[in-house]
């Protein structure tokens, strides 16, 4: 089934590997153009030359919320209105809270929910004066469960989440819709930075869950993949999810239980 994103123009933050770069993939196929940002250049410009003129590399920290300004102006200079923002860029510091940092705690506040407000109000600001648009925010469903190891990381995902319904709220009449997407563990760098076996072993404890960490395993019996998180952003973005608005759509095989 398509999508239908044929002359759309996205931004997608946090683009240069990983979830994002797949999310660039599964909107270009269908037929979006895409700026892909990164803090990081080398990914997104990779993804460009791949894509040929559909995608447009530009670096951008979203923490620095003039540079996110300046990149949403130009984008609409060069390229028109933008009809699509996803927030995908994300940093993970694990650590228990005895031993977290102020320095982590907030470096993980500005990027995962800092970020979405400067990506996101830049972009609804837009939208909203148009009288149509799309914004996803990719959280975790680590912002739904208690998970050891991640309080800064969850609780900056939580913040993410409930700003993007406070969003998706408030900009609703002015035909924008803003959705979240919640992955479960996914295969990507961000993933294997947790592991601390070899990565046959890891995958199966990621799959069969840990009772002494108190986590589940995978219903599915299967890690994600980063397509399969870029599917669910790419219909939420679309017409086909055009009633869809403040839902938070988890990706994650079953893990939570969706409790
Ligand atoms: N991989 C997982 O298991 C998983 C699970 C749940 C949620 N997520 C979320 O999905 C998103 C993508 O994760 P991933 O696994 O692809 O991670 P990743 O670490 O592989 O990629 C993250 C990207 O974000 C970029 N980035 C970091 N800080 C940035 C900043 N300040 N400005 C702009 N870009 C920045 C990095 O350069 C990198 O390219 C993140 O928000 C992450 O929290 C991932």
């Amino acid at each position: 089934m398509s999508a239908g994103l044929t002359g759309r123009l996205a931004l997608v933050t946090g683009a240069g590997r990983g979830i994002g770069a797949a999310v660039v993939a599964a909107l270009a196929e269908e037929g979006a153009r895409v700026v892909a940002t990164d803090l990081d250049p080398a990914g997104v410009e990779a993804l460009a030359a791949t894509h040929g003129g559909q995608v447009t590399a530009r670096p951008l920290d979203v923490t620095d919320t003039d540079a996110v300004e300046a990149l949403v102006d130009e984008t609409e200079k060069r390229h028109g209105p933008l009809d699509i923002a996803v927030n995908v860029a994300g940093i993970l510091r694990s650590s228990d809270v005895v031993d977290l940092t102020d320095e982590a705690w907030e470096q993980t506040f500005a990027v995962n929910a800092g970020g979405v407000l400067h990506v996101s109000r830049a972009a609804a600001r837009r939208m909203t004066a148009r009288g149509s648009g799309s914004i996803v925010t990719v959280a975790s469903n680590a912002a739904g469960i208690p998970r050891a190891g991640l309080a800064a990381y969850a609780a900056s995902k939580a913040a993410a989440v409930m700003f993007t319904k406070c969003l998706g709220l408030e900009v609703a009449a002015r035909g924008v819709r803003c959705n979240t997407v919640s992955p479960g563990s996914t295969l990507t760098d961000m993933q294997r930075a947790l592991w601390t076996d070899d990565a046959e072993a890891s995958v199966r404890r990621v799959v069969e869950g840990d009772l002494a960490a108190h986590r589940t395993g995978i219903p599915l019996g299967r890690i994600a993949e980063p397509a399969d998180v870029a599917d669910a952003v790419v219909f939420l973005v679309s017409d086909r999810a055009r009633h869809i608005t403040m839902h938070d759509l988890y990706v994650d095989g079953g893990a939570t239980l969706r409790a």
